[in-house]
């Protein structure tokens, strides 16, 4: 039987073989952009992690704002697709790499701050431990995190009673608040937590910052 990872790589294969998906190539989540700029004042030049960097849109601007960037995805032509855009849009410096979000090839706290816009939501509820370990190795003791996920009032699912679907062939999960604080509440101080409302979209916007002593299940912030 097929894995929901495998099934995940179908998608996100076709997806950028075809070019054909349903977020934006070029234009940046805004809500990202303005952590971003708070950002560059809290971790100014930081190096910043994109996890499931997608056609590098995130990248960009982090690196256009003075980060240095390294960027992750598991999907080669994904990275291919990102490598021209930033040498179109003259970002340089970045650097690609071809890994899973659950195999980080990068030594214990090398990253100031950690991004990912729309891959955890693709990550089965029995995986997300092992994906908060792997940022939480990587990522610096007070490190920054900035998470964009989809929230209930995604367009694909309102109306739904279970918290997630398969669409398309992939996993989709749709956060509510408490999942969210319940996952990231004990390791990581919420700066900021918004859920996008009205229009189509339906996102967690969130800012978080890694507890001081934070190294798993008895870190707490307060
Ligand atoms: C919805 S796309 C978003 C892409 C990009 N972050 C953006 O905002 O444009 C999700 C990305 O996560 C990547 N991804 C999903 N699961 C992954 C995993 N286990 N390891 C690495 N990348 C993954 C996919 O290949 C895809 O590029």
């Amino acid at each position: 039987m097929q894995t929901a990872n495998q099934a995940n790589r179908r998608y996100f294969r076709e997806a950028y073989r075809t070019g054909k998906h349903g977020w934006a190539v070029e234009e940046p989540n805004p809500h990202i952009v303005d952590f971003l700029k708070r950002l560059r004042r809290l971790a100014p030049g930081g190096h910043l992690l994109d996890i499931g960097c997608g056609e590098g849109r995130h990248s960009i601007a982090a690196a256009q704002l003075g980060f240095k960037v390294t960027a992750i995805d598991f999907e080669p032509l994904a990275l291919a697709r990102a490598r021209r855009f930033a040498r179109i849009k003259g970002a340089r410096g970045i650097v690609f790499r071809e890994a899973s979000v659950f195999r980080l090839p990068f030594a214990d706290g090398r990253f100031d701050i950690a991004l990912d816009c729309g891959c955890l939501h693709h990550q089965k509820k029995s995986d997300w431990a092992a994906y908060k370990a792997g940022i939480l190795r990587v990522l610096k003791p007070e490190g920054f995190y900035v998470l964009s996920v989809f929230s209930p009032k995604f367009r694909m699912f309102r109306g739904r009673r279970r918290s997630w679907h398969i669409a398309y062939g992939a996993y989709r999960r749709y956060f509510t608040r408490k999942e969210m604080v319940e996952l990231f509440g004990r390791d990581f101080e919420i700066v900021a937590l918004a859920e996008e409302r009205g229009g189509e979209s339906g996102f967690w916007n969130a800012l978080l910052r890694r507890c001081k002593r934070a190294s798993g299940v008895a870190a707490m912030c307060s």
